[in-house]
């Protein structure tokens, strides 16, 4: 294919030599004269293993070319890459000035440049840009305007995933190829122009793809400082935080593993909260600061406040509890934040009725009597014997459970508002309507 490519920085020039080597006619484009003269020359404008070579043979093989002339880059090309910077503005937002200048100078060349063979041009973000540029920055320029003769354009979002200081490598074997378009040709376009790193595409809508470097990239940063925090509470009482955190990494069922990883609502349980407070404890002790593991708890009754907030703007009186326990197959009820919930939404003088499978007042022994004797006394009012006498007359249902018998009864109540606290009931409660995840 014909690639223009804009921005020849860390991503644009491993994108435009790497889609060189591997075949593509590639155009990069920069308003800096010296990067353009460099690949001009054959010289790569950025230092990463391997990136020289790559720009050699390409600009030798007459595959790859610089300029700043964005006519000359994008006559009869079928793809436009957008690999521009998008620094943080002074107030923390994304600046998307250069983005938008590309678009400009972009829109302005298709009037005088010669339209591709197909009549279709791509115009793809590889920029980090935040959920709703496409639709709001991108797309609009190709919309809005009386269309260039000749010029079919579709709009997509196609984040990079490279590292830099193995920029090549990561470009060759990325962890996933995401493209994010509503336009089918786009899509067509964009996996027959990565079909030569033989992996499947992830095609999801524009806001998706836009989102996940963020998720990736805040990820990332959780994952560092929680490492550093480990490190920085546990080698004052003489642990070896490195050997700690190798074991930790073995884990591939918990730690290192998707578990924990869905969007959904507050943790609890009998462990969690209880050894968050000893961590803290521990670090106050030794007069040591660990904010991230602080404001996990801090985030979570955030997670039960929010909730809570919810159903009382709704302005209904009635509300089900489908699922009670922190989490299914369990009847323990210490520190369930579902439990809190119930708390809150009674103390608010609301109606509230509870079914659980499991959970069984007059089978609860222990701690998990005491503590529901203490957070929630009159819950054997509150709990129901089935899901229908608990959903009887409600008009709000929070769902935690994925108790089939559950999900029957809460589709024959037809209640005014569902929210789904963990997304386990599949895709029939999704038909519900009103249907809200709580965090999706
Ligand atoms: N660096 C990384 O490891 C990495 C990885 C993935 C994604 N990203 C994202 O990719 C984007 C680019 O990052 P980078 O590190 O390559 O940036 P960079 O600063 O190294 O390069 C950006 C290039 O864009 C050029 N440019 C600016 N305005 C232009 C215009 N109007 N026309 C043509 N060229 C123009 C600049 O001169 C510069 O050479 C950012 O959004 C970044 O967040 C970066």
């Amino acid at each position: 294919m014909k690639v223009a490519v804009f921005g020849l920085g860390y991503v644009g020039t491993v994108t435009a030599a790497g889609l060189a080597a591997r075949g593509h006619e590639v155009a990069g484009v920069d308003v800096d004269t010296l990067k353009v003269d460099m690949i001009s020359s054959g010289r790569s404008p950025v230092v990463e293993p391997g990136i020289d070579t790559l720009v050699r043979e390409a600009v030798a093989a007459g595959r790859l070319q610089a300029t700043t002339d964005v006519r000359l880059a994008i006559d009869g090309a079928d793809v436009s890459l957008i690999c521009v910077g998008t620094p943080s503005s002074p107030r923390g937002d994304t600046d998307l000035g250069f983005i938008e200048r590309v678009l400009r100078d972009l829109r302005g060349a298709m009037d005088v440049a010669a339209p591709p063979a197909s009549g279709h041009h791509c115009v793809v973000v590889r920029s980090t840009v935040p959920p709703g540029t496409g639709a709001k920055v991108v797309a609009p320029v190709f919309t809005e305007h009386p269309r260039p003769s000749g010029w079919s354009v579709g709009t997509a979002m196609c984040p990079e995933f490279l590292r830099e200081g193995c920029g090549v490598e990561d470009f060759f074997a990325p962890p996933f190829v995401v493209v994010g378009t509503a336009d089918t040709r786009t899509r067509d376009t964009l996996t027959e122009l990565f079909a030569f790193l033989g992996q499947e595409v992830h095609h999801v809508d524009v806001g998706s793809a836009e989102a996940l470097k963020y998720a990736c990239n805040a990820f990332h940063a959780v994952k560092v400082t929680f490492a550093n925090e480990m490190g920085r509470v546990l080698s004052p009482y003489g642990v070896d935080a490195r050997e700690v955190m190798e074991i930790f990494c073995e884990d591939h069922k918990l730690n290192i593993a998707p578990a924990y990883l869905r969007p959904g609502f507050a943790f609890g349980g009998s462990c969690l909260p209880k050894d968050l407070r000893a961590l803290q404890s521990m670090a106050r002790h030794i007069d040591v600061e660990i904010p991230m593991v602080g404001s996990a708890m801090v985030s979570n009754e955030i997670a039960v406040r929010s909730l809570v907030d919810r159903v009382l703007a709704t302005g209904l009186r009635r509300v089900c509890l489908l699922g009670l326990s922190f989490k299914m197959d369990t009847d323990d009820l210490r520190e369930s934040p579902n439990l809190e919930v119930a708390e809150r939404l009674v103390g608010k003088g609301l109606d509230v009725r509870i079914f659980d499978p499991i959970v069984n007042p007059d089978l609860l022994i222990g701690a998990n009597l005491r503590h529901l004797q203490s957070k929630l006394a009159h819950v054997n009012r509150l709990l129901a014997a089935t899901p229908e006498e608990a959903l009887d007359g409600a008009e709000v249902v929070l769902v935690s459970s994925s108790d089939p018998a559950g999900l029957t009864a809460l589709l024959a109540a037809a209640p005014r508002l569902v929210i789904d606290l963990h997304g386990r009931l599949g895709a029939d409660v999704e038909r519900l309507q009103p249907y809200e995840g709580v965090s999706w």
